[in-house]
């Protein structure tokens, strides 16, 4: 398996795939850092190095997952991974290229896209739907019949009440409390979460 990306996200993903007695053969990354845990190599991405490889896109950042994805696709195939420790109902779908980090819980008929981090700890519940390249950070909750769109970033230990949809893009800030529908792009804040701005506006 190789990541693209080596920083805070790839080395909690290879973390995962030694608890899973995977086996990781190298990283690549636009701008390799210096140094990688196990003096494991980085080298910049070519086709060669990721020709018919299976890959996680090992960034944490929604846009640029999203973008690395549109430039490699059709060279590679992508893997999905689970930590041993997460709970993941037999009863859900997940995308190619997610990865579902320790002690997370997702329960019945859920269904997950493509390139999504489902961070450690957090809760999805029954028959919520999350889109591709979304980012679930650790300890949120989600609560029953959510849907959670495209691009969208729920903040950690952040709690989505039960039939809200949060918008494409949209951001929910750490310990935001969510209980009504959220717009695409809108930065949401706060206990009953408020907008604070939106997506690419000025602060
Ligand atoms: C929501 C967030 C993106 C806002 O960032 P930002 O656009 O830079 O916003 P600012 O820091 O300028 O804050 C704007 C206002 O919202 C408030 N605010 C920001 N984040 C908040 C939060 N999580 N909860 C409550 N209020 C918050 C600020 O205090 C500020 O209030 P003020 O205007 O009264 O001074 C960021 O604070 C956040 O919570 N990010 C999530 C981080 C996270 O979960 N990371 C996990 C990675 S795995």
């Amino acid at each position: 398996m190789i990541l693209y990306g080596a920083r805070g996200q790839a080395k909690v993903i290879y973390d995962l795939i030694l608890s899973n007695n995977q086996l990781l053969e190298y990283l690549v990354d636009d701008h390799p850092p210096a140094t990688f845990p196990h003096h494991l190599e980085v080298f910049l991405p070519t086709k060669e190095l990721l020709l018919n490889k299976k890959v996680i896109i090992a960034v944490g950042d929604n846009k640029i997952r999203e973008k690395i994805y549109h430039e490699i696709k059709e060279w590679c195939e992508f893997e999905t991974m689970e930590h041993h420790s997460a709970y993941v109902s037999r009863f859900v779908e997940i995308g190619q290229g997610t990865v579902i980090m320790p002690k997370v819980c997702i329960n019945a008929e859920v269904k997950i896209g493509m390139h999504c981090i489902i961070n450690t700890a957090s809760v999805i519940e029954h028959e919520s739907v999350i889109e591709d390249f979304v980012h679930i950070s650790p300890n949120a909750a989600l609560a029953g019949n959510i849907l959670i769109k495209k691009g969208a970033h729920i903040g950690l230990g952040a709690n989505v009440i039960q039939g809200v949809t949060v918008g494409e893009n949209a951001i929910v800030g750490a310990g935001t409390v969510v209980l009504t529908d959220v717009p695409d792009y809108a930065v949401v804040v706060g206990n009953p979460g408020r907008i604070v701005r939106f997506v690419g506006e000025e602060k």
